[in-house]
């Protein structure tokens, strides 16, 4: 990357950038303690004030916020400037119970646009392109975030939307893009309906896709990237921090998302005490924002699991791919297993489709597993069998517990619209 196309931010050397992330976080703690109720008691309750924030491991000190606790002052009682102050509104539906609302200010759509349009250029995006954003618009900040970013860095933005996938394909064959955002499971979707519209998904005018919203493997990326015979890298972010924007991979590298530190400030710490962890091992990544005015989040736990590494592309440390969420862990007969771990078995199987499904059932008292996953269209019968057998070899080998394995037909399971739900939990009704 040449230095011209870097912005401020990212000329930084790493004690600037130390200077400037201390600076701003104690600005950070002062402007949540002032202005927000919710933080002016937590940090009352673990007896610190913002003035005890004097470096950077400081932070350690103050507390966590969860999601419940943003969902507990629903809708807006997070927020820390006056109502008028607000510009937008985004809510994340999550699964259960209240969504989780957060807001901006002018200044705040200011820095989001900027950090995406950052991610735009690290990911090889350049003035001029055309980008059409496949991330859903509306409250979800995947397809406005996608958008501003787009528009900031100076491209013609395609506000595609989700869903209507017959449109999307005609769309992009008609506009001529040549970067794609959305999920890498309404990717695939994607894929499908080129090939059901005769059309060589290799041939279109899409040389990079932004994909995120969910975890993908680098397996899924070898998939994406030899199916469209284009680039694919990950794009990292959620709406209580800011929304898509907060990490990105860089095109040159593909080592990792470096995550825009002088606006995001992260630490990894154990998920069970919440110790903070050194750089280099896996744990729950926790975000404080450093320049954030409507709603400044202190030690946020976003229940994803990653570690910290050194920068290469950037000045900035560097997250690797996530391996899913805390929530998303399946413990089957004691044995933790996420859904990224079958992701990679299963992609690297011949004969089985990127497409699967894991339903988990009750078997007296056991919990069961059942791995579904959809033939290749040109797999015979025993193919099918031996990829069956391949993959449950490979989740006893690799992972070390027995689960079911039904090789299913082409085009039966559910297609992504959006971020895809892999855990169907039959258990209840078992
Ligand atoms: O998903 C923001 C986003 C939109 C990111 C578009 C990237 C692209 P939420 O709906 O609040 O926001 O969900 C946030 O999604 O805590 C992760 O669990 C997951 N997630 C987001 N990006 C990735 C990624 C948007 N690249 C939650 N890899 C986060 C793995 C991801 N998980």
């Amino acid at each position: 990357m040449t230095e011209e196309l870097l912005d401020g931010g990212e000329r930084l050397g790493r004690e600037e950038l130390a200077a400037l992330q201390l600076e701003r976080l104690r600005a950070t703690l002062r402007h949540a303690y002032e202005n927000v109720d919710f933080h002016r008691r937590s940090f009352d309750a673990a007896g610190v004030t913002p003035e005890d924030c004097r470096t950077l491991a400081d932070l350690a000190r103050f507390p966590f916020t969860s999601k419940s606790d943003l969902r507990d002052h629903y809708p807006f009682g997070m927020f820390a400037v006056e109502q008028s102050g607000i510009r937008r509104i985004h809510a994340s539906s999550g699964t259960t119970g209240r969504p989780t609302v957060v807001g901006y200010t002018d200044g705040d759509l200011e820095v989001w646009a900027d950090v995406m349009a950052r991610s735009l250029r690290a990911a090889g995006v350049r003035p001029g392109h055309k980008v059409h954003v496949a991330y859903g618009y509306g409250l979800f900040t995947g397809g406005l975030g996608a958008h501003y970013g787009a528009e900031r860095l100076g491209c013609t933005v395609i506000p595609a939307s989700g869903g209507m996938t017959a449109r999307q394909v005609r769309l992009i064959l008609d506009f001529r893009p040549e970067v794609i955002m959305v999920t890498p499971s309404y990717m695939l979707t994607l894929l499908d309906e080129f090939e059901r519209q005769g059309v060589d998904p290799r041939s279109t005018s899409l040389k990079v896709g932004l994909f995120g919203a969910e975890p993908w493997t680098e397996e899924m990326r070898a998939e994406i990237e030899e199916r469209f015979a284009i680039d694919a890298v990950d794009i990292y972010g959620l709406s209580e921090v800011m929304g898509p924007g907060v990490a990105q991979e860089c095109v040159e590298t593909k080592d990792g998302l470096h995550v825009w530190e002088d606006h995001f400030y992260p630490e990894v710490v154990d998920p069970f005490t919440g110790e903070v962890l050194p750089d280099g091992e896996e744990g729950e990544l926790v975000f404080t924002s450093l320049t954030k005015e409507a709603m400044p989040v202190i030690r946020y736990r976003t229940r994803d699991l990653t570690r910290l590494l050194p920068g290469t592309a950037r000045v900035f440390r560097r997250m690797e791919k996530v391996t899913g969420r805390s929530d998303d862990m399946i413990v089957l007969r004691g044995v933790n297993l996420f859904p990224t771990q079958i992701e990679e078995i299963v992609l690297r199987t011949p004969a089985v489709a990127p497409h699967f499904q894991l339903r988990l059932t009750r078997e007296g008292r056991l919990d069961a597993l059942t791995v579904r996953a959809e033939a290749r269209p040109d797999a015979t019968a025993g193919q099918r069998a031996e990829a069956a057998r391949a993959v449950a070899a490979a989740v006893k080998d690799g992972i070390g517990v027995s689960v079911g394995v039904e090789v299913v037909d082409p085009g039966t399971l559910e297609r992504s619209v959006g971020k895809i739900r892999r855990i169907v939990d039959l258990r209840e009704s078992a």
